[in-house]
């Protein structure tokens, strides 16, 4: 039998934001995005080979995948066969430490650690940015999951022929800064609107998807900036403003995309009170209600208990800068 490939991936947070695709097929992003991969919510993904085996075995969180969650996963390994040349089916087994499908980068992890997995299963020897482009093709936000701490996904750097190329990730070193990221659960359920298609739809049809676009080009040079100076301050406006931004672009796609609810609005209000308090801390939020709140660590038990508050019922974890995705030995 063959053996067992293992990979642990876990999530990041995008402070500066990827939305919308300039190539579906290729999963190539419009924009280039600055994340900081999370310590918590892994993702952990075994691949073994199965010569002989008709089809591919794949099981969610112990249960048989079918429909779309199947399918994204049996077209990878599709790509991964192609790469490695080798036809074998496999069994895939994913568990998720977070709930799939709720905004909270389950897509990134799983993606991140499914492209360790397999690479490594078929007997690809791929380099980190490498990796970071097959993990692109399940989800672009899993490339930056490859690494660990504060990473970068290129939307195009280079002129390779093949645009595949031109698209990776890549570590952002950040030596003197490492915050608190405190996320509020609000909703573990799925979304409404797939990211997929929420982002085609945004921008297909926003007027304000492309100013947003282009502003993004500034937030990334103030971001890297802020992040070399370590400044808080200015590290949590900037992901405030581009993800008001991203979230203004959906509001304005017709038909509308909202993933905002109830709760996310007054876990906000909670973060605004708190910097009339004097604590910084700053909010950000991907495809879904819930929200992440960048800040000191001294203040993140302060910060935990006030989005506690403001949304009863909710989760509320801690994050800090996590590892990049790595097979597990053993
Ligand atoms: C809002 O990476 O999940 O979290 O590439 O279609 O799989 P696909 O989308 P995905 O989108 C993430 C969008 C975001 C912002 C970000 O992580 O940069």
């Amino acid at each position: 039998m063959a053996p067992d490939h293992t990979a642990v991936a876990h999530p990041n947070i995008a402070l500066v934001k990827y939305w919308g695709k300039r190539d579906e097929k290729l999963v190539i992003p419009n924009v280039d995005s600055l994340s900081m991969t999370l310590d918590v919510f892994p993702t952990v993904t075994t691949v073994r080979v199965t010569p002989g085996e008709p089809t591919d075995t794949v099981t969610f969180d112990g249960a048989t995948a079918e429909g779309e969650q199947r399918l994204r996963i049996t077209e990878f390994l599709d790509l991964v066969r192609k790469t490695a040349g080798r036809p074998e089916r496999a069994t895939v087994d994913t568990r998720n430490a977070v709930p799939t499908g709720a905004g909270l980068a389950s897509s990134a992890s799983g993606f991140a650690a499914l492209a360790v997995a397999a690479a490594a299963a078929y007997g690809l020897d791929l380099d980190p940015t490498a990796l970071s482009r097959l993990a692109r093709r399940g989800s672009a936000s899993a490339a930056r999951s490859i690494f660990g701490d504060f990473a970068i996904l290129y939307a195009r750097r280079g002129d390779a022929a093949d645009a595949d190329l031109n698209s990776y990730a890549e570590p952002v070193p950040v030596p003197d800064f490492d915050p608190a990221l405190v996320i509020a659960v609000v909703n573990a359920g799925p979304k409404a609107v797939s990211s997929r298609t929420a982002m085609r739809r945004t921008v297909e049809t926003s007027p304000l998807y492309w100013p947003w676009a282009r502003a993004g080009t500034t937030d990334l040079a103030d971001m890297r900036a802020a992040l070399n100076r370590g400044d808080l301050d200015a590290v949590g406006e900037i992901a405030e403003r581009n993800a008001f931004g991203m979230h203004a672009t959906m509001l304005a796609a017709r038909p509308a995309v909202r993933y905002l609810s109830p709760a996310t609005v007054a876990v906000l209000d909670g973060v605004l009170r708190l910097r009339a308090d004097g604590v910084p801390a700053y909010a950000t939020m991907d495809a879904g209600p819930n929200v992440k709140v960048l800040c000191h660590p001294a203040d993140a038990a302060r910060v935990a208990a006030t989005m506690g508050e403001a949304a009863p019922g909710c989760t509320v974890v801690i994050a800090r800068r996590g590892p990049g995705a790595a097979l597990r030995s053993g």
